[in-house]
């Protein structure tokens, strides 16, 4: 398929999600043109950690993975500019027409993501973000702004990793009506209660879960069920239409779960998970998440590791259920990938409509 367009990317954020971003971009670069018609510069990377990179008519994304590796900086041996301008002039000067957002998840108010997602919406170009904080505090208004202004807001990376659950709900079950959600949705908690299976402490498995990159910077967004409610709430707008806030969840973590309910429940063939559901009740929709015993014959009980897994219930088909990688930096940044790659094809669409 030839290329018809060079897709300008600026990145917020350079930790693991976004390093992963621009070396799926880097090493797949032939098969994503050759395959995919797709072609991209990133022509600016703004981290707060670790410097800006600027440069409108693209990074040498091999300079930049270089340069981070031997510096861990971004702006010394790439064409830095001024770090210190705020992040809407530097997305201006960047001329991206795209913002991937990747800072870390903030639920405290959603910045910096919020502030970056808001100005790139009313500066016309299209999002995508892993981050999950602005999509669970602000959905409707982020949404709105993006129709408002004929662009993009797409999220895959937010839930499941890289897993496109989004997509499959948005594409594969179109038309379908969405009845419930069930399923694990936060990876390095499975991680913890797995290991502790094997006998290990919480704390050495909780060590264990940060150096596999799937703990949040503040893990008591995972271990108390912050994340997996703040996952729910994206799968409540996003499946359900539904305006929930993560106060509306209700919620516990397994700070609670000992090492003795793990050897019980074992001893009683089942497993400690921490289960996540949405369930319509009347015209309303409950969310829960909370650490529960479940038999080995249910399929949920089977997962291990950073793994996540989540049964649609959708009419008529009944359950459909993904399974696949929960977190991690390239898992997640393919997430990214694969909307970017939605964008580029629909408005390669809209070129062939608009020419008739
Ligand atoms: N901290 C998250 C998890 C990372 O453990 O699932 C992926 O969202």
């Amino acid at each position: 398929m030839a290329a018809e367009k060079i897709w300008k990317l600026a990145l917020a954020g350079f930790g693991s999600v976004g390093r992963g971003l621009v070396e799926l971009l880097h090493e797949n670069r032939g098969r994503l043109e050759g395959r995919f018609g797709f072609r991209a510069q990133v022509c600016l990377i703004a981290s707060r950690s670790h410097g800006t990179a600027l440069m409108p008519s693209g990074l040498s994304l091999g300079e930049v993975l270089r340069t981070f590796a031997e510096t861990g900086r971004l702006g010394t041996a790439c064409k830095a500019e001024d770090t210190r301008a705020p992040f809407e002039e530097l997305l201006a000067r960047s001329g991206a027409e795209v913002l991937i957002e990747a800072t870390p998840t903030n639920l405290n108010g959603g910045e910096p993501g919020l502030s970056h997602i808001r100005c790139a919406l009313e500066h016309g170009l299209h999002v995508v973000t892993s981050n999950k904080a602005p999509i669970a505090l602000a959905y409707d208004e982020l949404n709105r702004l993006a129709r408002e202004r004929g662009v993009r807001l797409l999220f895959e990376g937010t839930v499941q990793g890289g897993t496109p659950l989004l997509a499959m709900a948005r594409e594969g079950l179109a038309g379908c009506a969405i009845e419930g959600v069930q399923g694990i949705l936060n990876a390095s908690t499975n991680y913890v209660l797995t290991e502790m299976e094997k006998g290990r402490t919480y704390e050495d498995a909780c060590a264990e879960a940060r150096s596999a990159g799937v703990l949040e910077e503040d893990p008591t967004l995972d271990v108390e069920g912050w994340d997996a409610a703040v996952k729910l709430v994206i799968l409540a707008h996003a499946l359900f239409d539904a305006n929930m806030r993560v106060e509306d969840v209700d919620r516990e973590g397994i700070t609670r779960v000992t090492p003795e309910m793990i050897r019980d429940a074992k001893e009683r063939g089942e497993r400690i998970k921490l289960l996540a559901e949405l369930k319509r009740e009347g015209s309303a929709l409950r969310a829960s998440v909370r650490p529960m015993s479940l038999p080995l014959s249910n399929p949920i009980a089977a997962l291990d590791g950073t793994e996540n897994i989540v049964t649609l219930y959708a009419d008529p088909l009944g359950p459909v259920t993904l399974r696949g990688s929960g977190g991690g930096g390239r898992e997640t940044a393919q997430g990214i990938l694969a909307d970017l790659l939605s964008i580029a094809r629909y408005a390669q669409c809209e070129t062939r409509e608009t020419r008739g």
